[in-house]
């Protein structure tokens, strides 16, 4: 379990905690059913509020003792303006799917749940601009477009339940980034609820707006530190008219560089994926049956496998390209890979995505997770995995006991590396040999400790290794201006 002194995490300031009386304020502009408070008068349990004070990991607890759902932007300012006028620390919470602590209390900050904010506000369907509450979940977005003939621009594992407010605050990637883009392009504006109550209306649905220092950038990323995201306005892509995927498996992972030139050069603008997972990651995933296992001919002498995807206006030429591409990959005298298993159907599209999508959930289900969520050179992927591997044998931690798996897989059209270590609990030797060196095996390779998933309160310590001391202290100002009490998610991003 996280240990607030651990990596010197501490609060700054004596923070009020939620009591009696602040309930008795809420109850005068929420709705009892709004309120979860293990506090006096009321009779909740305490596990209640577990599924707001967990981690989806099971890595962080806090002990908050209220939970507030407001269903308005007015009274998510209402809340705020209190806290900020009582010093309460506030945690705002989405789907709570983060994967770095950020979206629980480190101690018994009062949680801000968007989940009844999940109203869709407006949608065009000749721009294809969505506006929606920042509760509403990815899925059920996803969902609401597709009658429209659009996608949502960003797509993930958690997408049934993570929150497109929290994707916003986490400038999640995913799966669609090679194609669309991060989040910093294609959301259009934002309503947000300032750390002292205000509500920040920049909500526009323009393209283009050139009107001085575009403010809505600062909360893409900020994991709820400036503020909280009550609205989101995106641009939302036209659904392609065919998608194609196939599963390339590979003998080595040098091959996966050549593997992406060849892959970009022949497939072109139809390419919208090229995800990476590595043997252990495979094995991993049909273990815990995430998908269907490919046939045991296909898998043999692999080391590795790619999952590419195409998504294209025609499908005879798309799937043309496709097997192009394959049939050339076969001819070459020393072939990239072993073998390719192209989807036939929906139904294989989506399984051979569940292989990739599911590694997530396989290694939950294997035992604790460590995550590193980096960005290194491509080149670098394996060497990375391994070393680390290496350094965790030479400290006698690999074994059933410890640590059961090291794995790589990842979005390799960003650059973007999940290095995951897979032991039997959380254990402070593992904590103490994974970090500070995997943050200085990133360093050396001048990569980012977080590619995706954000620093919450995971790597508050390791930012320096990615932001240099100007950018630090910048950050700092920053924070301190638009939430001088602190009260905003204190203990995440920064220390
Ligand atoms: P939460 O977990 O509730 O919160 C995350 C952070 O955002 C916290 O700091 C919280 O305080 C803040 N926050 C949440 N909502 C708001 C708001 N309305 N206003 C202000 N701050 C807010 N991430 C990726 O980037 N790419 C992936 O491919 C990916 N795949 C995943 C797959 C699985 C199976 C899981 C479990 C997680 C995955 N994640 C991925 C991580 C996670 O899902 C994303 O970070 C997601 O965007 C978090 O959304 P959420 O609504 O669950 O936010
Ligand atoms: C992914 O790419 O699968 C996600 O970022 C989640 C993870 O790192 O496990
Ligand atoms: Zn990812």
């Amino acid at each position: 379990m996280f240990r607030l002194a651990r990596h010197g995490l501490r609060w700054r300031r004596p923070y009020s905690s939620v009591a009696a009386s602040d309930i008795e304020h809420f109850k005068t502009f929420l709705p009892p059913n709004a309120i979860l408070t293990t506090l006096s008068p009321s009779n909740l349990a305490s596990s209640e509020l577990d599924p707001f004070n967990n981690d989806w990991m099971g890595k962080y607890r806090g002990q908050s003792t209220t939970v507030l759902k407001p269903k308005t932007t007015q009274q998510v300012s209402d809340i705020v303006r209190w806290c900020a006028s009582r010093e309460i620390p506030i945690v705002p919470q989405g789907g709570n799917t983060g994967l770095v602590g950020g979206s629980v209390p480190l101690r018994d900050e009062l949680v801000v749940s968007l989940a009844n904010m999940n109203s869709v506000r407006s949608f065009d369907p000749v721009s294809g601009i969505l506006v929606a509450d920042a509760g509403c979940i990815l899925q059920s977005l996803t969902d609401y477009v597709a009658p429209h003939n659009h996608i949502m621009p960003v797509d993930l594992g958690a997408k049934g339940s993570c929150h497109i407010g929290g994707n916003v605050a986490t400038n999640a990637g995913g799966l669609r980034l090679l194609r669309y883009g991060s989040l910093h392009g294609s959301v259009l504006g934002l309503e947000v609820v300032l750390p002292d109550g205000t509500i920040l209306d920049q909500l526009t649905s323009l393209r283009k707006d050139n009107t001085g220092y575009d403010l809505k950038q600062l909360f893409i990323g900020a994991e709820g530190t400036l503020g909280i995201i009550t609205a989101v306005s995106i641009l939302t892509p036209p659904s392609p008219q065919a998608s194609n995927n196939v599963i390339l498996a590979l003998p080595h992972f040098d091959n996966v560089q050549p593997l992406y030139r060849t892959v970009k050069r022949q497939l072109s603008e139809i390419l919208s994926a090229f995800e990476f997972i590595d043997r252990t990651a495979y094995d991993l995933a049909v273990k815990h049956s995430q998908g269907r296992a490919l046939s045991d001919e296909d898998v043999e002498g692999a080391e590795c496998f790619v999952l590419v995807e195409t998504s294209g206006g025609r499908r005879e030429h798309d799937e043309q390209k496709l097997e192009d591409l394959l049939s050339s990959l076969f001819d070459e005298e020393t072939p990239l890979i072993n073998s390719g298993v192209l989807s036939q159907n929906p139904a294989q599209f989506s399984s051979l995505w569940a292989l990739r999508e599911g590694v997530t959930e396989a290694v939950s289900k294997e035992g604790k997770a460590y995550k590193y969520d980096i960005s290194i050179p491509l080149a670098s992927f394996q060497t990375v995995v391994d070393t680390t591997r290496e350094h965790l044998r030479s400290k006698g931690l690999l074994g059933d006991h410890a640590v059961k798996h090291v794995l790589g897989y990842g979005h390799v059209g960003d650059g973007n590396l999940h290095l995951n270590i897979v032991a039997a609990a959380y254990m402070p030797e593992i904590q103490d040999a994974l970090e500070p060196f995997v943050y200085e095996l990133v360093a050396s390779y001048r990569g980012s400790v977080s590619a995706e998933h954000g620093i919450g309160a995971m790597k508050t310590h390791a930012l320096h290794y990615s932001k240099n001391d100007v950018s630090i202290e910048w950050m700092k100002k920053i924070k301190a201006l638009f939430d001088p009490k602190g009260i905003m998610n204190p203990g995440k991003v920064l220390e």
